[in-house]
């Protein structure tokens, strides 16, 4: 039978510190340009190779401690640290790099994970509302002392935002009559204001809500979601999908709904010279598209323009009312066009993706990238990142080039990116997603373990991806998050043993070990190999 045992802090000291590694699997990106940063990065470059260990493991220069359990209690409320952690977010307190705000999202849900029934049919009212405190996210006060990132214990701003917190929308008007929504879930990754809020995107909100389509006579009806929740919540799909702005010194949250509803993955904000913002973000579905949303007014994402991206013919396409006749034969108003933004994608011409992941801009180059990450249909199932340039380095402009920067695959040697997030030292590091039930299967058998990469963007090795991450079982690792000095690597490990039958076959224990069971964590990682490479 499985064992019980809550991981205890000693339990989580016992494992901290770095597994090294070494091998020689280094990819090379064709066709890679040396781009604009003068950072002299040699190419000897400590890296591992793929495998396929139940553990962290780390190459030379790099150590990891868990910095937060799922299931940790944070505040004296009794609130507990959710489920499933992946974008984080920090922000520093005046400017200071070892003291701050962390955010972290709160994504899926794993069946069988929770002392709650696997089979939705049995869940009870109870069991629903033990689940919808798993999602969300949470707010940390954290702190470095004594060279060590710490969670201040009961510190007032630690909170959780979970699926029963009332959020108002930002909309014109109310969305099936109600001004606000009941909660927030499967919160993928995000973005940081230059106000200093945090952006978290649901994604796979239809897990939760099921999906809402329209029949004959444009009659309303919901399929099922996967969960059951249904059964016991009136939770209409239409209020989930949205952007969320949280304060995370207030706790105040707001779901933006000029952004668009769709299976929002990131919302990468870039200010532009006069002070409004861009905000680029992607729906994560096979075939669906990439989008900007250019802000009306400075210090606000209220209000202004959607548009989705036509890669073919560099052009970004409007989503707004009187922009193309045919938008007003198909919705009733900006508001309705928003709530079926794919829809508006498509009319306009949107160019279909291989489900975008992860958004991130390089102040270097002005380039954003975005993460493709798989399309087995059309037969590119090692996935790729997509570069593109605005023109005149505006991310107001309406037109801009598209190419391709790497293609997934044994050559580059990463498959199914995922996560980005530049260093401040201007190179990209690249987290993974090969789907834990295709992990070490055809075609991803040589790639093991889901990991995280890092990629100079200058210097003798520009280009080279080497692995520096391996993750424990059926785990993907996310959110990326550098601190201001880039000495310290915020991660999450997400879905640790998800590919396990149940709870007595688990396929991970990290990172209890034994025979505990496994548990989402966020970990910091730091060592000489940010210190050479990464700090400013
Ligand atoms: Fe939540 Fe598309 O990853
Ligand atoms: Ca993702
Ligand atoms: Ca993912």
């Amino acid at each position: 039978m499985y064992n019980s045992h809550r991981l205890t802090r000693r339990d989580i000291l016992r494992f901290f510190g770095r597994v090294a590694g070494a091998g020689t699997a280094v990819g090379v990106l064709p066709g890679f340009a040396t781009t604009l940063t003068n950072i002299d990065v040699g190419a000897d470059i400590p890296h591992i190779k793929p495998m396929t260990r139940d553990d962290l493991v780390l190459a030379d220069g790099l150590n990891y401690r868990v910095l937060v359990w799922w299931g940790q209690q944070i505040n004296s409320s009794g609130e507990k640290f959710g489920f499933n952690n992946d974008y984080t977010a920090f922000l520093p307190f005046d400017g200071r790099p070892d003291e701050g705000l962390l955010w972290v999202n709160h994504e899926e849900l794993v069946q069988g994970y929770f002392d709650t029934p696997a089979d939705p049919r049995s869940k009870s009212l109870h069991d629903v509302h033990m689940e919808m405190k798993e999602v969300g996210g949470s707010i940390l006060h954290v702190k470095k002392s004594g060279g060590c990132w710490h969670v201040l214990q009961d510190d007032r701003y630690n909170r959780r935002i979970d699926a029963n917190t009332e959020i108002p929308f930002v909309s014109a008007r109310p969305i099936l009559g109600r001004r606000s929504a009941t909660g927030t879930f499967a919160n993928c990754a995000g973005g940081v204001t230059p106000w200093r809020t945090v952006l978290s995107c649901e994604e796979n909100y239809h897990f939760f809500t099921g999906e809402v389509a329209l029949g004959p006579g444009s009659r309303r009806f919901v399929k099922k979601g996967l969960l059951g929740w249904e059964r016991y919540l009136d939770l209409p799909p239409e209020h989930y999908g949205w952007v969320v702005e949280v304060d995370p010194f207030t706790g105040a949250a707001r779901k933006l709904t000029a952004l668009g509803r769709y299976a929002h993955e990131s919302a990468t904000v870039v200010a532009a010279a006069d002070g409004r913002c861009a905000v680029y973000s992607g729906d994560d579905r096979s075939g669906e598209c990439i989008y900007k949303f250019i802000a009306a007014r400075p210090g606000s994402l209220e209000q202004g323009t959607l548009y989705v991206a036509d890669t073919d013919n560099g052009r970004w396409l409007p989503l707004a009312m009187g922009m193309d006749s045919r938008f007003n034969k198909r919705f009733t108003d900006q508001t309705d066009l928003l709530i079926r933004t794919r829809e508006a994608a498509h009319i306009a011409g949107g160019t279909p993706q291989d489900r975008p992941e992860d958004i991130e801009y390089d102040p270097n180059t002005a380039a954003v990238y975005i993460s493709l990450t798989k399309n087995q249909r059309q037969g590119r199932p090692y996935g790729s990142i997509l570069r593109i340039k605005e023109r005149d380095n505006d991310p107001l402009a309406l037109e801009f080039t598209a190419r391709n920067f790497i293609s997934g695959g044994t050559e580059a040697g990463i498959a199914c990116p995922d996560n980005l997030v530049f260093d401040p030292r201007g190179n990209l590091w690249v987290a993974n997603d090969i789907s834990s039930f295709e992990l070490n299967h055809f075609p991803y058998a040589g790639f093991a373990n889901n990991g995280l990469f890092f990629i100079p963007m200058s210097g003798a090795a520009a280009g080279q991806v080497f692995q520096v991450a391996s993750a424990p079982v059926g785990a993907e690792l996310t959110g990326p998050t550098f601190s201001a000095d880039g000495r310290t690597l915020f991660l999450s490990v997400q879905h640790p043993g998800e590919n396990s039958r149940d709870l007595d076959h688990l396929t991970s224990h990290w990172p209890g070990g034994g025979n505990t069971r496994p548990r989402p964590c966020v970990v910091t990682l730091t060592g000489p190999f940010l210190d050479r490479y990464s700090s400013v």
